[in-house]
């Protein structure tokens, strides 16, 4: 009885093995490297407890994006409001996690002008592209960017 649990057991973890393999397989043949690479570990995921700028924006699809900002103004170079920490969440899928994950990195350190300009087409260009169909998903990480600099209180 013993035996033939553990050979079940091992049965079923070829089959979880194999089952993984195709997803990634698959998951390879759409999306390109950097967006798996983004997507399984991405960064800057979270909340910022105080957060100078914040936007939560659903898109088309249905999907949230949450970004919260922070800005100081840079004593040490041009006194222009620079971003210092961004963090996103969202509960939509893998390719919005990437664009999540590479928008609120590429702020960090830009000044509110420079973060403005960006668009979706930016964050395609990092990423190599995304299917067609995924393309909102980096609409709605740069629409919540938007919403979120237009929150933020720059009155100092
Ligand atoms: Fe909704 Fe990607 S964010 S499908």
């Amino acid at each position: 009885m013993h035996e033939k649990n553990e050979s079940s057991d091992s049965d079923f973890d070829v089959l979880l093995e194999n089952l993984q393999a195709d997803i990634l397989k698959e998951e390879q043949e759409i999306y390109t490297e950097r967006t798996l690479k983004e997507a399984y570990n991405p960064k800057n995921v979270g909340e910022l407890k105080k957060p100078g700028g914040a936007a939560r924006v659903t898109g088309s699809c249905g999907d949230t994006m949450q970004i919260h900002l922070n800005v100081k103004v840079d004593v040490k170079e041009d006194l222009s409001d620079k971003i210092v920490d961004c963090k996103f969440i969202t509960d939509g899928c893998g390719a919005s996690v990437a664009c999540g994950s590479v928008i609120t990195e590429f702020v960090k350190g830009k000044t509110i002008e420079e973060a403005s300009m960006l668009t979706p087409e930016s964050i395609l260009a990092v990423l190599g592209g995304l299917p067609e169909e995924n393309i909102h998903c980096a609409a709605l990480a740069v629409d919540t960017l938007k919403a979120a600099i237009a929150n933020l209180n720059l009155n100092h």
